[in-house]
């Protein structure tokens, strides 16, 4: 488990401000990571309260528990043909609202829900915000461990500076991700968002990127100490 409590406040500010995007009726989308889960509990706490009735699909093993212990009503992803809202968080958002995500290991499933999403808002408190990916933050790939030497090859090749195959804290071996993978970080030294999120998920064994160019939010809610700055594109 990664350390939830950096910036809480802020990210609960971020969180109160999305869950406005909510209404009764919605087919929503929920992301993973604590910033998420700030808006799960508040989404919990109006479907208890009788303010908002909703269906919710959830991008991990945590947000389905979550959501569930919450009160919320979750269904299977693929139950769902659309999505009217979905509100996740980040690890790094560049100023074009490009952002790298996976720092909890569920960017496959994020990327599905975002995309299946029609209005994908994103949660993040200041430390998030970057002038360039990468500038702090590897990149995540999910990879099928049968493919470890091949991308790691290809990876080399396209000139990645540092890969790391991610280990697990309170378990011996690497991190196995929802759906049994695991997950590189990588790093490089130069980004061009795009390009990069096409050409990682275009090597054989590579599941999906942490990257996400092609599946921007509609805007990013920034929560602050004085309370919130919205970034649209
Ligand atoms: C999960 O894999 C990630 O994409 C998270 O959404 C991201 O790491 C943000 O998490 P926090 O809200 O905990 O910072």
């Amino acid at each position: 488990m990664r350390q939830p409590d950096a910036n809480k406040e802020s990210k609960r500010l971020s969180a109160l401000e999305a869950v406005k995007h909510v209404k009764s009726g919605m087919a929503v989308g929920l992301g993973t990571g604590s910033t998420a889960a700030l808006a799960i509990e508040e989404l919990g706490r109006l479907q208890n309260t009788g303010e908002l009735s909703c269906d919710y699909c959830a991008t991990s093993y945590q947000s389905m528990q979550l959501a569930r212990q919450a009160g919320l009503r979750v269904f299977p992803v693929e139950s769902f043909e659309s999505l009217d809202v979905s509100i996740d968080g980040a690890d790094e958002v560049d100023p074009a609202l490009n952002l790298i995500k996976g720092g909890g290991a569920a960017h496959t499933l994020e990327k599905i829900v975002h995309s299946l999403s029609s209005h994908f808002v994103c949660v993040v408190d200041g430390s998030k915000l970057v002038s360039t990916l990468g500038e702090r933050t590897a990149v995540p790939l999910e990879i099928l461990p049968q493919a470890i030497n091949v991308v790691q090859h290809e990876l080399e090749r396209l000139g990645a500076r540092e890969v790391s195959l991610r280990m697990a804290l309170r378990k011996d071996g690497p991190v196995i991700t929802d759906h049994g993978n695991f997950v590189l970080d990588v790093r490089f030294d130069s980004f061009h968002p795009e390009g990069m999120e096409k050409e990682l998920n275009s090597i054989s064994g590579v599941v999906e990127n942490g990257i996400f160019a092609r599946c921007r939010p509609a805007l990013v809610i920034v929560g602050e100490s004085a309370g919130v700055r919205v970034l649209n594109p």
